[in-house]
């Protein structure tokens, strides 16, 4: 599926990493192109220690995450898109509102809200149907309860379509019992995590705090069981330039070399002085690359 993030604080990197890992297509925008810059570090940085942690064991295969500095080019063609902006109700409202009338009619528009009632975030979103609160627990690679709330216009086909996508990570909803939303403490993460790398040691489930199983490990999962079709599929995704997505990927970005846009997109991201989408490395020429 294609996802986009929208946020580059704590959460948005960690939810796009998690998401990319298991084959997804992701983009990740945040208006603070600061912030924006340091996501690849922080992917890289997280990516080590999951390698370390033995949680993503394909080091060849890890799925890209693009840093879109246009919101346009971030939502136009997601399935799926998460907000995970600043607890801030106008901020949201209004990126919620923006959002709706540049992403597909059909697009899932999720928010991370953990007090704010999404009902009021919506307010002004268009199609509200498809919209609904969703929270990846924090460490998000390590845990797997991601709480769901749908507002008073959720459509059911809509959780149903987030349900399946999340389900076949490897994660499992909840909705939040009372008012007071799920936050885990310092001890818990920790032994959450403790309990998950125990779990791939032991191959066995363990009863935690929430009294189920937790699922088979997420990078485990049935979505990126083969590596095979990995290969095969990032094969494809390699394929389609990442910002008109009609083009062919043909450029080398330069100096840092990534190949993910056509010529004219390349040429665009040039002339506007934007970063490489995957590093954010100033673009100072680009390469014309012909396949024999
Ligand atoms: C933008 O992001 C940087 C780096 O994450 C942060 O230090 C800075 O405070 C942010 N600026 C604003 C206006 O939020
Ligand atoms: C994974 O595949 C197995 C066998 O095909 C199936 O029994 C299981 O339910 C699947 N798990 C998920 C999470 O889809
Ligand atoms: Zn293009
Ligand atoms: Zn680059």
């Amino acid at each position: 599926m294609r996802i986009a993030v929208i946020g580059c604080g704590i959460l948005g990197p960690k939810i796009a990493g998690e998401l990319a890992y298991h084959g997804h297509k992701v983009k990740i925008h945040d208006v603070n192109v600061s912030a924006l810059n340091k996501v690849f570090a922080i992917l890289e940085a997280d990516k080590k220690s999951l390698i370390e942690d033995g949680l993503l064991y394909q080091k060849n295969f890890v799925g890209q995450v693009l840093c879109m500095s246009r919101l346009e080019e971030t939502v136009c063609d997601a399935d799926i898109i998460l907000e995970a902006v600043k607890e801030d109700l106008e901020i949201k409202r209004d990126l919620f509102e923006r959002i709706s009338h540049l992403c597909k009619p059909d697009a899932i528009i999720a928010s991370s809200s953990l007090r704010i009632k999404v009902d009021d975030i919506v307010s002004r979103t268009e199609h509200k149907h498809r919209t609904m609160g969703l929270r990846f627990l924090f460490p998000v690679y390590y845990i797997p309860e991601v709480e769901i709330t749908p507002t008073q216009y959720t459509a059911q086909a809509a959780v149903q379509k987030v349900r399946a996508m999340l389900e076949r990570m490897g994660k499992t909803l909840f909705f939040r019992s009372g008012a007071q939303p799920l936050v885990l403490s310092e001890e818990q993460r920790e032994e959450r995590k403790i309990a998950r790398l125990e779990q791939l040691k032991s191959s066995s489930g363990i009863s935690m705090m929430f009294e189920k199983k937790i699922p088979l490990l997420a990078h485990e999962g049935n979505s990126t069981s083969s590596h095979d079709q990995d290969t095969e599929r990032s094969a494809n995704q390699d394929k389609e330039c990442a910002i008109c997505f009609d083009n062919d990927r043909d450029c080398l970005l330069c100096p840092c070399h990534h190949m993910i846009t056509c010529h004219e997109c390349s040429k665009m991201l040039l002339n506007r002085r934007d970063g490489c989408p995957i590093c954010r490395k100033d673009i100072k020429e680009i390469i014309k690359v012909f396949h024999s």
